[in-house]
């Protein structure tokens, strides 16, 4: 080979090394950034709030990425880089003032996203309906026993279990309440179509009912429920009247003393007994609930009111909100938020609104000292994510429909105290 010819050979590989060195170089900088966690916004702006069709419009949802089969590899949790870059979450930042719960279906635990996100967030939980009396009442073995007969099915057992093996606390929810009841219960021989019993044998069952639940707990999950709804919901919506309900018919006004009695009698020691109520802010209503939960009190048979807030971010004002927790704190109760969400409208404006609104709730609920008397032991958000929400349409909650956090989630966890 000339000279020439081997200087022109040695120039081309030269310029091909350089463009092979070029080119991975390139390579190595892009794929680092596309590995770069996103930038968290330390203030709620709009770098997570979903477009009007609830994506987040990165398409990147759950954090996972193609992979060569054209299936979604699983790439880590968006709201995991958030707790570390923010240094904190949701139950970590209120160890000092409450639990912070959300509620659950047992069919959420199929979702491995969802399960990493409660477990990173949240260390209070309840039963979204697995231990509402139609979920443990059992038509058949009632008839079949011809008494009342609890079974815990395996559908609540799995979400109890789970939430025993992952060390929360629990809040029981709920034991008498006109919904989710069967009608049967309240009739003779469980027979769908019996007549209405009388006071007597109703308040045999409500015992017998509760013993039954609670017993099974204790034994069970002993430690494990920190508070029961005792009583749901009894005043009718305007707060006039004792709901119309077949406890209330044929028990009579005192069907809610019997209910904490019996509580009382068959709960662990230590357990905190609520009444559970929405628009309890409302002046007649909260008038109710107030001298009702006073008399309870005087026979040492409550602990605390539980206050649904299922709230909308037109009403109440923050304002209006609060002073009812401070009433029902002033009175010596215990407060405990049991299921809130805030509705507005589906999207970025709305979203805006409804973390100002939340941001301006948790603000107060810290705030714990002798001059307001505010007394609230744990503040449960009813559910994980809007599209799973009993509201949805009103993307009520704190992650959105991908399970990424919305401004609501960082007003939330960003007060200052
Ligand atoms: C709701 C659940 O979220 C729904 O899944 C179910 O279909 C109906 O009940 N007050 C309560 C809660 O005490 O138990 C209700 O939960 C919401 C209103």
């Amino acid at each position: 080979m000339s000279s020439s010819k081997t200087k022109i050979l040695v120039v081309t590989l030269g310029i091909v090394l350089a463009l092979v060195v070029i080119f991975s170089v390139y390579k190595a900088v892009d794929g680092d950034k596309d590995q770069q966690p996103s930038v968290t916004p330390t203030v709620a702006v709009d770098a997570t709030t979903p477009t009007p069709d609830g994506d987040s419009g990165d398409g990147d949802d759950n954090g996972a990425g193609d992979d060569a089969d054209g299936k979604e590899e699983f790439t880590g949790y968006p709201v995991r880089d958030t707790a570390e870059v923010l240094g904190t979450r949701l139950s970590e930042r209120y160890k000092d003032c409450f639990y912070v719960g959300t509620c659950m279906k047992t069919e959420h635990l199929n979702d491995p996203n969802l399960v990493a996100l409660v477990l990173e967030q949240f260390n209070s939980l309840t039963c979204e309906n697995e231990m509402k009396p139609d979920a443990l009442l059992n038509q058949m073995a009632c008839m079949a026993e011809g008494e009342v007969t609890v079974v815990f099915p395996a559908n609540t057992i799995k979400l109890l279990d789970w939430a025993k093996e992952n060390g929360f606390a629990m809040r029981g929810h709920t034991l008498v309440w006109h919904s989710q009841t069967p009608d049967w219960f309240f009739r003779e021989g469980f027979k769908s179509n019996g007549a209405y019993v009388d006071r007597e044998t109703m308040l045999a069952r409500m015992e017998s009912y509760i013993q039954q639940v609670l017993e099974y707990c204790n034994t069970n999950y002993p430690g494990m429920f920190y508070a029961w709804d005792v009583a749901n919901e009894v005043f009718s919506d305007n707060g006039d009247t004792f709901r119309d309900s077949p406890w209330y018919r044929i028990i009579g006004e005192d069907f809610v003393k019997y209910a904490f009695t019996y509580a009382r009698k068959y709960a662990e020691e230590g357990t905190k007994l609520f009444y559970n109520d929405f628009n309890s802010y409302i002046p007649a209503k909260l008038n109710n609930i107030y001298m009702m939960a006073k008399s309870l009190q005087e026979e040492g048979l409550i602990d605390g009111i539980g206050m649904q807030s299922h709230l909308d971010i037109s009403y109440p004002t923050a304002a209006m909100y609060l002073d009812a927790v401070e009433r029902f704190s002033n009175a010596g109760f215990e407060v405990q938020i049991t299921e809130l969400d805030i509705t507005t409208d589906a999207n970025a404006a709305g979203h805006e609104k409804q973390a100002q609104l939340y941001n301006d709730i948790f603000s107060k609920l810290v705030i714990r000292d002798m001059a307001t008397m505010i007394n609230v032991t744990s503040v449960t958000i009813w559910g994980v994510n809007d599209g799973r929400s009993w509201r949805s349409y009103g993307d009520p909650l704190l992650f959105d429909d991908s399970l990424k956090p919305k401004a609501s989630y960082y007003s939330v966890l960003q007060q200052e105290e």
